[in-house]
């Protein structure tokens, strides 16, 4: 008798949990939902605004699951920037790339967010995200298309991914600079975060960095067994200054403007589990990747001079986390974004 009345009492608890908690996010109850999204960053984040005639994510299979053709993404289907926006209420924004083209999505923000980009220059020509924030700035103050009364309810992501470091090491950069780069690029992204906020936006979300000792890329050594761990601990430094950065520029903002996505611990509490407490997703092995170069010189989409196939696609997206050497599939962005639920609270 006690058991069951404890069973239903708490039964009863999580039940008003659940109803309270998808309450606030049908109709942002006692909260300012953000109506508007405004991306920056790299190709975590990119719905697009890559140069068409120059990435693979123009190339099929990319967009293969969504929006079933390649669509710039780079992913099989939506990655986090359409998660956020999913979770907004809004339509996933309109990369800057395009805003000619449909007028009408405006008013759900814009993504500036492009692949291999960093908060410098990178391996890929432009735009860096200092650029990127220039652009956004002069939709504001040169062509007026958002208004102060539009920023106060906009959120910002920002999408850091590590290109930063690959150019880095691309560049000849020591093992023994890494420290003080680091420091640099956090550096940097804090000037960014605090320059965004500055133009009006009421939030910004910064995106910690993923563990890239895991990605395909690095584990790729092991035939997809174990995460580098000597690259993970240079990411850890990495995202404990940006939980430092964000700590202070919130000390000295008046209303807790700024808060973290981490991406580390949601990537890794998925990888871990492969997956399985979150939602339905199973990811037999998670380091593996989708869609891979038939040999290391060739990438997920190449083909060769007579347009054959370079690389081969796993028969279902749906049960790999990883789509290529860099980047999760659209599975294993939703079961990021699962696991990133509790600071998505954040945003109210
Ligand atoms: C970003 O790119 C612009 C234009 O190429 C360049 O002038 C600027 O120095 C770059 N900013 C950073 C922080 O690297
Ligand atoms: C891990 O990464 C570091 C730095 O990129 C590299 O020097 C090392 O060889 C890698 N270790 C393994 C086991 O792959
Ligand atoms: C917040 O700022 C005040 C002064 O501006 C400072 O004394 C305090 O140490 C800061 N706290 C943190 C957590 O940075």
């Amino acid at each position: 008798m006690e058991l069951s009345k404890v069973l239903f009492r708490s039964y009863f608890f999580l039940l008003s949990l659940l109803i309270t908690g998808n309450e606030g996010w049908q109709h942002g109850a006692h909260h300012v939902r953000p109506t508007k999204l405004f991306v920056f960053g790299d190709s975590y984040a990119d719905t697009g605004n890559y140069k068409k005639s120059e990435a693979n994510s123009w190339k099929f299979p990319y967009g293969i699951t969504f929006p079933g053709k390649p669509s710039g993404r780079f992913s099989d289907g939506r990655v986090l920037t359409d998660y956020l926006a999913k979770y907004l209420g809004v339509k996933s924004p309109i990369p800057y790339r395009w805003r000619k083209f449909a007028p009408k999505c405006l008013q759900f923000g814009m993504n500036f967010a492009t692949g291999g980009t960093g908060v410098f220059d990178t391996l890929v020509s432009e735009p860096n995200m200092t650029t990127q924030i220039d652009n956004f700035e002069k939709l504001i103050t040169k062509d007026s298309v958002y208004t102060k009364m539009d920023l106060q309810s906009s959120l910002a992501l920002v999408s850091l991914a590590g290109n930063d470091y690959s150019a880095y090491f691309a560049r000849g950069g020591s093992a023994q600079g890494l420290q003080s780069f680091i420091t640099l690029v956090v550096n940097q992204l804090s000037l960014n975060l605090k320059r965004i906020n500055g133009l009006g936006v009421r939030k910004v979300a910064v995106t910690t960095l993923e563990p890239l000792g895991c990605l395909p890329r690095s584990t790729v050594m092991s035939s997809f067994q174990q995460c580098n761990e000597t690259e993970n601990k240079a990411v850890s430094f990495h995202n404990i200054l940006v939980q430092q950065v964000v700590a202070k520029l919130n000390n000295e903002s008046q209303d807790s403007a700024f808060f973290v996505l981490d991406l580390f611990s949601s990537f890794s509490r998925v990888l871990k589990s492969k997956g399985a407490p979150l939602g339905n997703l199973k990811f037999e092995t998670p380091l593996k990747p989708c869609c891979m170069g038939i040999s290391r010189s060739y990438a997920c989409g190449s083909m060769d001079e007579k347009g054959g196939k370079m690389y081969t696609v796993c028969t279902n997206p749906e049960s790999a986390f990883f789509w290529d050497t860099l980047h999760p599939t659209q599975a294993g962005w939703h079961s990021v974004y699962l696991a990133l639920q509790a600071s998505l609270e954040e945003i109210h």
